[in-house]
């Protein structure tokens, strides 16, 4: 579980990725299409070349529903609740997926933020996105 540190490091480092969700939503997408190829079949109307404006418009909604995770570290499965029903019941996504995001996420975030990105940050922000994963997934129970 999210410890209060942990609740901490999260709130203090977030702004930096809710300030350019767009870019970083867009990369993260990016590469999980080009890391694991099949994750692209749930988006099939989509371009899907990097930076487009089919990734930039959906990578700011992901960074953004994260945002509101952040902003609800104590209930994020209330906060994400639509998008666990929505991600389960309509676009039925295989549970396997989600790891696959949080881990372009984490990537892009080492990536651009690398001098902040302590090990505190890294282990806070792993098992933040961990959980969100978890919440998104739970509904398939
Ligand atoms: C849609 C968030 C993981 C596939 C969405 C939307 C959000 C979102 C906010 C838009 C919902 C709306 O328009 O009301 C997230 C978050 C994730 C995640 C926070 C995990 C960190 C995934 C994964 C996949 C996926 C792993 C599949 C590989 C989709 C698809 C849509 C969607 C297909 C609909 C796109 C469209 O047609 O507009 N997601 N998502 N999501 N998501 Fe996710």
């Amino acid at each position: 579980a999210l410890t209060a540190d942990d609740k901490k490091v999260i709130k203090c480092f977030w702004p930096l990725l809710s300030g350019c969700s767009e870019e970083l939503g867009a990369e993260a997408m990016g590469r999980m299409f080009i890391t694991e190829k099949r994750t692209k079949t749930y988006f099939p109307s989509f371009d899907l070349t990097p930076k487009s404006t089919h990734l930039k418009a959906h990578g700011k909604k992901v960074i953004d529903a994260l945002t509101e995770a952040v902003n609800h570290l104590d209930n994020i499965q209330g906060a994400l609740n639509k998008l666990s029903d929505l991600h389960a019941y309509d676009l039925r996504v295989d549970p396997g997926n989600f790891p696959l995001l949080a881990q372009n996420i984490l990537v892009v975030t080492a990536i651009h933020f690398h001098d902040k990105f302590d090990i505190c940050t890294h282990i806070a922000l792993d098992k933040f996105l961990d959980r969100v994963a978890c919440v998104l997934t739970s509904k398939y129970r």
